[in-house]
């Protein structure tokens, strides 16, 4: 994973890859590094930890001047996060300087044949193998420093976005990509370039942005020159592909929200009206969407439907998988990118494969991606970054349009991903015939009300925040949900153990009887989702069951039910909507408890340890 981002031109470079680093934690904060070029020398400060205190070292250490460098937010892979294993890496004449997002997968190999020839290495990363293998084809075959490069890439296994710099070549960046993102924002006439994991680093510069394709390397020059071309021939890029980008400041701050997260929850009623922009014409009972429209027989003569995504992507799938089957009549199964890509899948022609992933990059999933194109299934993206990988690897997609999503903790992209996956569900739903015209006009009045009702919800925040106050310190907590419902309480329980640090499991809720119910007691809390519809009578048995062993029951109910009311210790009442839609809802609340608890254990909200938004590794 990790994040670099780089400056050349004009202006002071130390001050823009900050910021650019701070943008970029998301994708890692292990520990941070920065390089600057002051004409002379090369000055590098590293730390473990985070930007911030990068910030206060490299202030102390080293001469923050120049208008060349890069720098690196890390989320380590290859070796514990400490000093040495940080980024950039020096060669061993100190002339050379990398960052790299990545893993290289024959470092080990690579690193042997080094050491024979007399190399040292000071970390135990595959990225100081890589700058060495550099340096050393760059005097072995008296070439340049971008020759030396492609040379040593051709060797590479594995993935990597990274940038070198030369002292005897200071004139110039060299960028290349194989399976990590890397974009390269174009200042006014080459006067500059910024390049960065993802644009958000330069937004407020340009918005022109190249995003390099896989197997490609950049070089750009102080003298307002930039040239790509493929690493392994050497046939130039002759269309540079320049991007406007759709992106701006305001999304990518906090708007005056504590975290990103809480700004993020409190988005959803926007963003899921973003998502249905343009695509729900509710009043005319149609549903356009691009991508799904002009590939219809595809969804239509599918014999089923295979979704695959990690983590709350992977929730969103299993939410789909209740829409399409019920709505649709389409059967799906919902996949692990991980496990999917691995187990040697039956895919044919027939099957329809949707790749659900808010960043665009997660490795598993675009793998997953790879292995159905290949096998000669359509593959359909929902993403939410517009031009990730896997919107590019695609046979056709949707954005999901809910804006920079930054909390590490996913929030509105689980919203809008199911919003997404509704109208995909009810578009095919009704062309098949398998929901009747006034059924279908329903469905399309109710999805319009859905921000309004979330927006009420987020009015809860207090009681909810209350409720948090009250088991901040509780070791476990246990979700249940049937139906529908049943992903909102994996969700749940996902998304209290990332940021909370509690122990949290979600469960079918009749699933309870069959293990989890021994784990109740007094103090046990447990979140049930008992909305009215569905299975509500048999949820409230679960209810019963809990309350006979003592446990402490938080009830997300229907407005004005009365029956639960009775039976929990602590209830909140989520508008009433259609079976179908109440993910979007019960969501919200679950998301606001974990944030308070989270808050009230004093954890990192938005950057919980260990994690990253954006998994580019397997
Ligand atoms: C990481 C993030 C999760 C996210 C998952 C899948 O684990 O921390 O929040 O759900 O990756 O990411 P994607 O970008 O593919 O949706």
């Amino acid at each position: 994973m990790c994040g670099i981002t780089g400056y050349i031109g004009y202006r002071d470079a130390y001050p823009i890859i900050i910021k650019g680093l701070q943008r970029l934690e998301y994708r890692g904060y292990d520990s941070a590094g920065v390089v600057l070029y002051d004409g002379k020398n090369i000055n590098l400060s590293k730390t473990k930890g985070k930007v911030s205190d990068l910030q206060e070292k490299a202030s102390q250490e080293i001469s923050i001047e120049g208008k060349i460098g890069f720098g690196h937010t890390r989320w380590a892979t290859h070796g514990v996060p400490n000093h040495v294993n940080s980024h950039p890496h020096l060669s061993q004449s100190s002339n050379l300087v990398i960052v790299h997002n990545g893993i290289i997968e024959n470092y080990d190999t690579l690193k042997q044949e080094l050491v024979l020839r007399g190399y040292t290495f000071h970390s135990d990363t595959d990225t100081e193998v890589l700058i060495n293998l550099i340096e050393e084809i760059k005097i072995q075959e008296k070439c340049k420093l971008g020759k030396a490069v492609q040379l040593a890439l051709q060797q590479v296994v594995g993935a990597y976005a990274i940038l070198v710099f030369d002292k005897e070549k200071p004139n110039e960046l060299v960028i290349a990509k194989l399976g990590s993102p890397i974009a390269i924002g174009i200042g006014k006439e080459n006067s500059e370039f910024f390049i960065a994991s993802d644009a958000t680093p330069f937004i407020e510069y340009t918005k022109n942005a190249i995003y390099l394709e896989d197997s490609e390397m950049a070089i750009v020059k102080i003298d307002r020159e930039i040239r790509i071309h493929k690493i392994n021939d050497d046939s130039l890029v002759e269309d540079l592909r320049i991007q406007e980008l759709q992106l701006n400041l305001e999304q990518i701050e906090k708007g005056g929200y504590e975290h990103f997260m809480l700004k993020e929850i409190h988005e959803q009623p926007n963003a899921i009206t973003d998502t249905y922009r343009g695509r729900l014409l509710a009043n005319k009972g149609v549903i356009k969407m691009g991508g799904l429209d002009d590939n219809i027989e595809r969804f239509l003569n599918a014999k089923r439907i295979i979704i695959v995504a990690c983590g709350t992507s992977w929730h969103a799938g299993l939410v789909a998988e209740y829409l399409f089957e019920d709505i649709a009549r389409i059967p799906v199964e919902v996949e692990y990118g991980s496990e999917f890509r691995y187990r040697n899948p039956i895919i044919t022609e027939n099957d329809v494969v949707i790749a659900i992933s808010q960043s665009g990059e997660t490795a598993d999933t675009l793998a997953a991606v790879k292995l159905a194109k290949s096998k000669g299934a359509f593959v359909f993206g929902v993403c939410n970054v517009v031009g990730s990988s896997i919107a590019r690897e695609v046979h056709a997609g949707a954005y999901t349009h809910a804006g920079p999503e930054i909390g590490v903790a996913s929030t509105k992209a689980f919203t809008t991903q199911i919003t997404i996956l509704a109208l995909m569900a009810l578009k095919l739903g009704k062309i098949k015939g398998n929901i009747a015209a006034p059924v279908y006009q329903t469905y399309l009045q109710e999805l319009i009300q859905i921000p309004d009702k979330v927006a009420q919800l987020l009015e809860e925040d207090a009681h909810i925040k209350k409720i948090a106050s009250i088991y901040k310190d509780v070791p476990n907590f246990l979700y249940l949900g049937r139906g529908y419902n049943f992903p909102v309480a994996l969700e749940g329980a996902l998304k209290l153990k990332e940021i909370s640090y509690i122990h949290a499991e979600g469960y079918p809720a009749a699933e309870m009887k069959h293990g989890p119910i021994a784990l109740i007691d007094k103090n046990m809390p447990v979140v049930v989702i008992a909305t009215r519809k569905g299975h509500y009578k048999k949820v409230v048995s679960n209810i019963q069951e809990i309350k006979s062993r003592h446990g402490q029951l938080i009830a997300i109910v229907t407005k004005g039910d009365i029956v639960v009311r009775d039976l929990a210790d602590h209830i909140i009442e989520v508008p009433e909507t259609l079976e179908a839609f109440t993910p979007l809802l019960t969501t919200i609340p679950l998301q606001l408890l974990s944030y308070h608890i989270a808050v009230m254990r004093e954890c990192n909200v938005d950057q919980p340890r260990n994690l990253a938004k954006s998994v580019t590794v397997e």
